[in-house]
């Protein structure tokens, strides 16, 4: 089985099945084998974090790392250091200064998605990677959001930003003499809605400062689009490889196939089945006299037998990946690294 290398790597998959680990020794493999590799996360778990021993300072910059000899750059996102690197890359310091889009470009924030987008993008044209690795939070929320794009498109509609505009100058000039009138004479449905909570909840000038930050947003909407365009080229099978990892455990195999019908819209046909943590290989020269460690085993070796049948059924190429046994997580990454390379050829 070979693998062929593309641009872009991305690593899905319910909670706990080994998808931070897989990605990193995906990622170490390639680097080994002289690629240039940067590995994201944007797990705001930051288990990568821990994994590979990095400081507080590293969250949200490119930081060189280096496992058992082999070197490659590993970032985890933060999207208000991505808001950062578009405010100078695209000459748009507001952007890193507005406080409203500070408090979206939290983590939770709601701009997650899109600025991991936009980084990713960002990092690709930087023209240092051969290959970018994706680790993604468990679940389908961040593929979701990859369908769902033509939503976001339309938050650059130009009548929406045009009346935004309209109604900051009005805002602005005005004052507090105009008060909200102005908004309501304007404004109906949602946005009024919107805005009328706003109005309980805060004072007016949160209200300018929010009509000022989509402004702001609107003046980097190179950006966004640039990083929304990245859609496509995942989307498509010469440039991306997606890897949807589960484990031997119960229930996961059922949550894969599940998310496999959720995605299949934009993961493409080419994609490959991860099953993790399979112990049929290990116990194979374990032969135990007792009895009931030898149904154990059997029970086992069966369950697991069973649930490649059905995998295979359903996923073009299933990848199996040992159990390993230590306690050491960095001891996963690195055994699981070597595994990696008997599936290239
Ligand atoms: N093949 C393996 N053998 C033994 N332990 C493993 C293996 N793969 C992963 N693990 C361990 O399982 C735990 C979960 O792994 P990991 O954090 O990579 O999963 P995840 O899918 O990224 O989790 P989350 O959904 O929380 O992001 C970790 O302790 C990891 O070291
Ligand atoms: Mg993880």
């Amino acid at each position: 089985m070979t693998i062929l290398t593309k641009s872009f790597e991305i690593f899905c998959g319910t909670g706990g099945v080994g998808k931070t680990t897989l990605a990193t020794s995906r990622a170490l493999s390639q680097a080994s084998s002289g690629l240039r590799v940067l590995l994201i996360t944007i797990d705001p778990a930051k288990r990568l974090k821990d994994l590979l021993k990095l400081t507080g300072d590293s969250v949200g910059e490119v930081t060189p790392v280096e496992v058992s000899n082999i070197k490659l750059d590993a970032l985890l996102m933060s999207p208000e250091k991505t808001i950062q690197r578009m405010a100078l890359k695209y000459h748009t310091p507001d952007l890193a200064s507005n406080r409203i889009v500070k408090i979206l470009s939290r983590p939770y924030g709601g701009m997650n998605e899109i600025l991991s987008l936009v980084e990713v993008q960002m990092q690709f044209d930087s023209g240092k990677y051969d290959v970018i690795v994706l680790d993604t939070p468990p679940g389908a929320h961040f593929l979701d959001f990859l369908e769902g794009i033509g939503k976001i498109q339309s938050f650059f509609d130009q009548s929406f930003v045009e009346l935004f505009t309209y109604l900051g100058s009005k805002t602005v000039n005005a004052g507090k003499k105009f008060g909200f009138g102005i908004i309501n004479r304007v404004i109906s449905g949602g946005l009024r809605k919107l805005l009328g909570y706003l109005q309980k909840v805060t004072d007016a000038k949160f209200i300018e400062d929010f009509i000022i930050a989509v402004q702001i947003i609107y003046k980097s909407k190179e950006a966004f689009l640039k990083g929304l365009s990245l859609q496509e080229r995942l989307k498509s099978k010469s440039e991306c490889n997606w890897f949807l990892v589960t484990s031997v455990e119960q229930g996961k195999a059922q949550e894969a196939l599940e998310m496999k019908q959720h995605a299949k819209s934009f993961m493409h046909q080419d994609h490959f089945l991860v099953l993790n943590k399979c112990l049929e290989q290990e116990m194979s020269d374990w032969n135990p006299v007792d009895v009931k460690l030898q149904a154990i085993k059997t029970s086992l070796d069966s369950r697991e037998k069973e649930l490649k049948i059905i995998l295979k059924q359903s996923f073009p190429v299933v990848l199996e990946f040992p159990e390993i046994m230590s306690l050491e997580p960095i001891e996963h990454v690195i055994n699981l690294t070597h595994k990696w390379k008997t599936y290239v050829i």
